[in-house]
């Protein structure tokens, strides 16, 4: 297996409100792969991923990302090593009365300084290659329509080629298909696998659904109260294994 891309060790995080979200978690992605994180309401897919993006510090263990300790990184520093990492979340969040094009070139602005990005100039020279990223999500035709005139699973189809444009390592994706219609979540998640597997890009998703988990991922990572459960392979991931994750115990009903 190659090195991982993330490597999360002994994470765990307490809100300063005293909630615990997360207790011990440990987990490596690697180059190629999409692992899909299961688990109910509240156990902490959200925080993990929030930590892992640097979005918000841990209150113990480390994130690794491409080898640099992400954690304790600020600055400067921290925005380069989050260019790594693309996110993808529930709703597209796309400029809706900008273009397609223009919605996935802002991805790159990361990479660019200068007055004019300041005052919300796109570069105009990514422009190819943000053709280059709506042609991996299969959308090159709709390159000068506005966002908001697409339907939602192509919304969510730009918003994976907009964080392409970041040239990640690799993606987090935080239920990407949750406001998707069944076809369109299964066109998005085999968009998924093909940019892990294709392009090698890690990819590590939340998702609710453990059917669409046992058909695209590589490995299933099972959640609750705080803590990984299992981190398996589909095929050997038990029914009530997965079943025992949405069980409410006495730590989940106070979360
Ligand atoms: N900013 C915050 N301050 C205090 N507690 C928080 C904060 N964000 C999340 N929590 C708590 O931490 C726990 C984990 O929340 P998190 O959002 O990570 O769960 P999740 O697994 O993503 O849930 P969901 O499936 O509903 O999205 C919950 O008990 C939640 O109420
Ligand atoms: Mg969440």
């Amino acid at each position: 297996m190659s090195a991982p891309l993330i490597a999360v060790s002994g994470l765990a995080m307490r809100y300063p409100t005293g909630r615990v979200a997360l207790t011990d978690t440990s987990l490596a992605l690697a180059p190629g792969e999409l692992v899909v994180i299961l688990g109910a309401n509240g156990c902490g897919k959200s925080t993990m991923l929030r930590c892992i993006a640097g979005m918000l510090k841990p209150t113990g263990g480390s994130v690794q990302v491409a080898g640099r300790r992400i954690s304790s990184l600020a600055g400067r520093e921290l925005a380069e090593a989050r260019m790594a990492l693309g996110m993808v979340f529930q709703n597209a969040h796309l400029v809706r009365r900008r273009s397609v094009v223009a919605n996935v070139i802002s991805g790159t602005l990361g990479r660019h300084r200068g007055l004019a990005i300041t005052l919300g100039r796109l570069p105009e020279s990514e422009r190819p290659f943000a053709m280059t990223c709506l042609n991996q999500v299969g959308l090159t035709a709709f390159a000068e329509q506005r966002a908001g005139t697409l339907s939602g699973g192509q919304a969510q189809r730009v918003s994976v080629a907009r964080a392409l444009a970041q040239r990640p390592l690799a993606l987090l994706a935080d239920e990407p298909v949750a406001s998707l219609d069944p076809d369109a979540a299964q066109e998005l998640m085999g968009l998924l696998r093909r940019l892990a597997h294709d392009d090698g890009l890690g990819v590590l998703c939340v998702l609710h659904q453990p059917e669409l988990a046992r058909r695209f991922a590589d490995r299933i990572l099972g959640m609750k109260d705080g803590r990984i459960q299992f981190d398996t392979k589909p095929a050997e991931v038990k029914e009530t294994e997965v079943a025992g994750l949405y069980v409410k115990t006495t730590e989940t009903l106070a979360a």
